[in-house]
């Protein structure tokens, strides 16, 4: 369970590698509260370098899931598995996902549909299958990594956004559904993240690092919002450019 501060016992990460899902088990395992860690993702020496730093931390449980987000059935079985094993899961963690070059990408709509499948689709049936084990379990949360481009999509990363907005759309509509049940979905919003999926991109205003959203998400444990905006002034700022013109956000360098 989730203590009254905030600290999970069992995490559950689809997106193994990623350096926000990382520097999330960093910030968790500080509690000295983690029992058991399941990373999720694609086998290889990366995966391998996420078990043994978490098991170096001290968790005693830490295990690995096969995970791939190009298989629509791969999340469901994932979450089944690690919610069938011994023990209960408190958080599980949606980070995964690529950032591709829209120019490319416009010109193969057949590679733009394998990042809806990516980005969306899997998230889809990752984020189902986790609320329905959650509610049999009675209690935990799903941190759904959305992003800032949710709210409005912008011309430079236009198939990125338009997923995001999907899961963002999809995420917070099931999180208020669950209200009061135990059971609750953190939709978080971040702008510039400096991560490898950013890596050579210049980095935007109020760019933060993979460790200021671990930490935004560790205090959306304690039970605060369910809308994690990181930083937390980008929450103002996209409420501004939701109401911009289309003729003047069209020229904005962003
Ligand atoms: N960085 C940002 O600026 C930013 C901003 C807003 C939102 N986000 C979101 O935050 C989340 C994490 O991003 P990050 O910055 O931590 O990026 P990252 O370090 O590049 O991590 C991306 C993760 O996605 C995984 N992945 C990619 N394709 C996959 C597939 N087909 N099957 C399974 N896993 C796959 C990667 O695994 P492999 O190691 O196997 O490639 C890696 O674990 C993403 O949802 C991203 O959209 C990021």
């Amino acid at each position: 369970m989730i203590d009254s501060l905030g600290a999970p016992q069992s995490v559950l990460v689809l997106g193994a590698t990623s350096d926000i899902a990382g520097a999330t088990l960093a910030r968790l395992t500080r509690t000295g509260r983690l029992e058991r860690v399941v990373l999720a993702g694609r086998p290889g020496p990366a995966r391998d370098a996420a078990v043994e730093r978490v098991a170096a931390t001290g968790v005693p449980r830490v295990e690995a899931l096969d995970f791939d987000a190009r298989d629509r059935a791969s999340a469901p079985a994932v979450v089944a598995a690690a919610f069938d094993a011994d023990g209960d899961i408190d958080v599980v963690l949606l980070s995964w996902g690529v950032l591709p070059d829209e120019a490319a990408m416009r010109q193969d709509p057949s590679a733009a549909a394998d990042l809806v499948d990516v980005n969306y689709a899997s998230m889809v049936t990752a984020l189902l299958a986790a609320v329905e084990h959650l509610r049999e379990q009675g209690h935990g949360v799903v941190v759904v990594l959305s992003s800032a481009s949710a709210v409005r999509g912008r011309s430079s990363t236009a198939l990125y956004g338009s997923t995001k907005a999907g899961v963002d759309s999809l995420a917070s509509a099931l999180g208020d559904a669950l209200h009061g049940t135990g059971v609750s979905v953190v939709v978080v919003r971040p702008g510039f993240v400096r991560t490898r999926m950013t890596a050579g991109r210049r980095p935007a205003p109020l760019a933060v690092d993979a460790s200021d959203v671990a930490d935004a998400i560790a205090l959306s444990l304690t039970g605060g919002s369910r809308t994690v905006w990181v930083p937390r002034a980008m929450r103002y700022v996209m409420a501004g450019l939701v109401v911009t013109p289309r003729a003047v956000f069209r020229r904005l360098p962003i």
